[in-house]
């Protein structure tokens, strides 16, 4: 996996290591804190063929993972049959799900899906809150479910005001059902306007000491996904009001980004973003009308964000940086 990357490194020449895909607009949830405004707007889904053919154009540039997201990815209609093309492709796959079509699914996942990535958000009341009443329930029967199948699993949870202290009861969670857990603080919606209410704006001092509690814990060898230098990053950002920064600033704890560099993000529509937190800000090309080579190499021209809090990208940049502690940890999850 290093191999590539270091050889773009030395190169200076860019490929898409990972591919981070929106594949649908469609949702069965209306999440509150959802950056994105899936199932409402419905935005032209590709169809399967291009999809197909942009996979194997993927393929071709180098791509070694790509992550199916959303919308929730299970509700496209042809989930299987892009499922098995990645599989097809030797292509490693993350889904990351609401979980609640996940045992309709988990036939066709297992054997193919590396890791299956499950949102949840916060203890009942809170998870139940910002996601709907019964999914805590039914996110923690598809984790049982993946389990049950020896599917590779991570708790995903997103800090949001609603359950920034239930930080400790998710870790214990994680614990007692065996998985890894990662933590990401909410963004703005994905429109380039931070039009959405004001998350995580005014709460500067309880976010950070969410992350000091998730350092923690994972110092004390809780199951926490991600770095801990990515958690530092996060907990001496300036001011979480500020989402990104285009320069490096003046604090010390910078990991350099790689979006756009050696990974990307496709809107449902098939628009290629660097990465999702750019999504709305750019004018971009489109994998279907250019192509994703023109679409990537595209990306090179673009003047954007270079830095950003961010845990989950922050994680990717250590990974395409060829952090070796991170690079460890992915094969770990994969392998394990
Ligand atoms: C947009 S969802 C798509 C996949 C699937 N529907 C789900 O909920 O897991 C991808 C991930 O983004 C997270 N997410 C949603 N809104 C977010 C926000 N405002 N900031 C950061 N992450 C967010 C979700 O919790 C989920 O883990
Ligand atoms: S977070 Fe996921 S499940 Fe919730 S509305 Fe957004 S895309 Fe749908």
């Amino acid at each position: 996996m290093g191999l590539s990357l270091l050889s773009s490194k030395i190169t200076k020449k860019p490929f898409p290591f990972m591919v981070n895909w929106a594949i649908t607009g469609n949702c069965n949830l209306r999440c509150k804190h959802c950056y994105g405004s899936y199932g409402i707007v419905q935005k032209g889904e590709l169809s399967l063929e291009h999809v197909k053919s942009c996979i194997d154009e993927f393929k071709k540039m180098g791509t070694r993972r790509i992550t199916l997201e959303g919308g929730e990815p299970l509700m496209h209609k042809k989930i299987i049959e892009i499922i098995d093309h990645i599989h097809s492709k030797g292509i490693e796959m993350s889904l990351c799900t609401n979980g609640i079509l996940l045992e309709k699914y988990i036939e066709h996942l297992e054997k193919k899906v590396d890791l299956i990535v499950l949102s949840l958000d916060g203890d009942e009341k809170h998870h139940n809150a910002l996601r709907g009443k019964n999914n805590f329930q039914k996110v923690l029967n598809a984790l049982k479910i993946a389990q049950s199948h020896n599917i590779k699993t991570l708790v995903f949870s997103c800090l949001v005001d609603e359950n920034i202290d239930d930080v400790d009861y998710l870790v214990s969670l994680a614990e007692e059902y065996k998985t890894n857990i990662t933590f990401n603080i909410a963004v703005a919606k994905l429109s380039g306007k931070n039009k959405r209410r004001s998350l995580n704006r005014n709460k500067d001092r309880a976010y950070r000491s969410a992350i000091k509690k998730i350092m923690d814990h994972k110092k004390n060898g809780a199951p926490i996904y991600y770095s801990n230098d990515n958690y530092v990053q996060a907990y001496n950002w300036p001011a979480f009001t500020a989402e990104t920064l285009k320069e490096k600033s003046n604090f010390k704890t910078f990991i350099p980004c790689y979006a756009g560099i050696n990974y990307c993000y496709i809107e449902c529509n098939g628009d290629m973003y660097p990465c999702y937190q750019t999504v709305g800000t750019l004018k971009v090309k489109n994998i279907v009308k250019h192509g994703p080579k023109e679409a990537f190499q595209h990306l090179s021209t673009l003047d954007y964000c270079r830095h950003c809090y961010n845990l989950t990208l922050s994680e990717l940049n250590l990974q395409c940086g060829l952090e070796l502690k991170s690079i460890i940890k992915v094969i770990k999850n994969y392998i394990s």
